[in-house]
């Protein structure tokens, strides 16, 4: 599980990986604690007219379904989830990979652009709707409404959703979000490079993607995350910059304990601290050694490789560390909690681990990701069916049933402007991007991709 703990819940936790006693003791309480909470809320009626959220809900101009004439009706404001990217190959029919770290980082142009698009997103203004603050603030605190779509802000939770079938679809729609920003802000800085080399920019911005770290392959943090400052080559020539994949530092404002944004500073949880931390020390230094220390703990590589070969194809067995897949330690859910519990400090908690870069740029989402579209080509025909979020979320009542039409909230279309869903998510391919590993594959039969992936798979990640 990994929920809105704080530091001390991840010792126990990091203690469950080890113990399966442990474990089912912990899972009980909070199986218990989820009861409780549930009876309560549904013996307060006034919280009940609250959470029947289960029926997504929205407000004002997003009214879509009722809508006469849209371009009237809908606000500009609605953030929509784009499958149009650039840089599409016609001829081998392929968009481009997202890659490894160490291999944009070592592509000149691109991972300058990428840089400063980054650093560009996390210095916006924390009223804009498309800033870092924002955006990072809709996987878990604040509890606050992103796009118009009600949620329940008692249940002490985001819109994420986990210990759901739909974990691994939700974070595919959030990192694409997150993709299209970056990809936006370098389609708009390449054309502003001087005339030399603006060639070479131009054609960087229109194929880069997102990094991901692929832990399993190389359970460290890349070092670039552990320098604090950075030298880019911009528009204007060489400058140096806070490396903006080193740490967020929060407004002074998302402290102060109001109205429901971070924890106030005496609160004694990694989120209270006006910044981000990995495995901190006393003072609130990160230490990376520490971080790769624990990372080291587990096998990664061994238990990416079962998920390819002991789940017998089985969704919930794969996706998901809910309890109603007896295989909750072989998932890449529960997996990819154990890195967040490795990094530590910001990155076990549920409700700020978004905050911290290292989450979108390598570790969990993106490499997450990618397991799931290696996953998904070796077993094509498998899906997710339908189950019930014992958890819930911001926006999803506890014990809501999911199936793959429910809406994966706060997120939109931008084709029909209509809630994504599951099924809408199903394929990268209308993301816009790929992975290395299935580059070649929309010349190849299903049964030939399949046998390629896995060859691949072994090589990386088996015995
Ligand atoms: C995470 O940090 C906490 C607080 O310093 C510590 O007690 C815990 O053992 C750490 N977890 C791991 C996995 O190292
Ligand atoms: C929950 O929402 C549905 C659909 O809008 C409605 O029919 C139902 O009466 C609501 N239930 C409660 C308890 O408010
Ligand atoms: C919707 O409203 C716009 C702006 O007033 C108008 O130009 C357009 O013709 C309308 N579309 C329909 C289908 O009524
Ligand atoms: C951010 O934007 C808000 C609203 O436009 C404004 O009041 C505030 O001063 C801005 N903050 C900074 C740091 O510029
Ligand atoms: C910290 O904040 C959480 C809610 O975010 C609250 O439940 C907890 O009691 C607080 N702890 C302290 C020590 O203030
Ligand atoms: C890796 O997993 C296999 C089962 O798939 C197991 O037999 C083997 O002992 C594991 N190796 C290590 C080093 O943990």
């Amino acid at each position: 599980m990994w929920n809105n703990e704080g530091i001390k819940d991840t010792v126990r936790r990091w203690a469950d990986l080890q113990s399966p006693t442990v474990l089912t003791i912990t899972r009980a309480l909070i199986f218990v604690l989820g009861l409780i909470l549930v009876s309560f809320v549904l013996h307060t009626t006034q919280i009940f007219a609250y959470i029947n959220t289960s029926v997504f809900i929205r407000t004002g101009p997003l009214h879509l379904g009722e809508a006469q004439n849209q371009s009237i009706i809908l606000g500009p404001e609605l953030v929509t989830i784009s499958g149009e990217r650039t840089g599409f190959n016609s001829n081998s029919g392929e968009w481009p990979p997202r890659l490894e770290f160490a291999i944009l980082e070592s592509s000149g142009p691109a991972f300058d652009l990428y840089l400063q698009c980054q650093h560009q997103f996390m210095t916006k203004n924390e009223s804009d709707t498309l800033s870092f603050y924002q955006i990072a603030g809709i996987h878990g605190r604040p509890y606050k409404e992103f796009n118009g779509v009600k949620g329940n802000a008692n249940l002490g939770l985001g819109y994420c959703k986990h210990n759901s079938a739909l974990f691994l679809l939700w974070h595919r729609a959030y990192v694409a979000l997150y993709e299209q920003i970056i990809s936006e802000c370098a389609q708009s800085l390449a054309p502003r490079y001087p005339a030399t080399i603006r060639a070479d920019y131009v054609n960087a911005a229109k194929t880069l993607r997102l990094p991901y770290w692929d832990w399993a392959s190389t359970p460290a943090l890349p070092e670039f995350l552990q320098r604090a400052t950075c030298t880019v080559r911009s528009p204007e020539g060489f400058r140096t910059i806070q490396n903006p994949l080193y740490q967020y530092k929060y407004p002074p404002w998302a402290h102060e304990g109001t109205d429901p944004d971070l924890p106030p500073p005496s609160n004694g949880s990694a989120c209270s601290l006006p910044f981000t931390v990995r495995s901190p020390n006393k003072d609130f230094v990160s230490q990376p050694e520490v971080a790769n220390s624990n990372l080291n703990k587990v096998n990664f590589r061994n238990h990416t490789y079962r998920f390819f070969t002991s789940l017998e194809g089985n969704w919930d067995y794969f996706a998901t560390a809910a309890r109603w897949n007896p295989r909750r330690k072989d998932s890449l859910e529960y997996i990819h909690n154990y890195v967040h519990y490795s990094i530590n400090g910001t990155m076990p908690n549920n409700d700020c681990s978004a905050f911290d870069p290292v989450f979108w740029l390598h570790h969990a989402k993106s490499n997450t990701d990618r397991l799931l579209a290696l996953w998904q080509a070796v077993f094509p025909k498998t899906f997710v069916g339908s189950s019930v979020n014992d958890e819930g979320a911001f926006s999803t009542s506890p014990g809501t049933v999911e199936t793959p039409d429910s809406p994966l909230a706060p997120f939109f279309n931008a084709k029909d402007r209509e809630p994504l869903t599951a099924h809408m998510v199903r394929s990268i391919r209308d993301f816009g991007y790929s992975y290395p590993e299935l580059q070649g594959d929309s010349q190849l039969s299903e049964g030939a991709v399949r046998h390629k992936v896995m060859q691949q798979v072994t090589r990386m990640y088996g015995a």
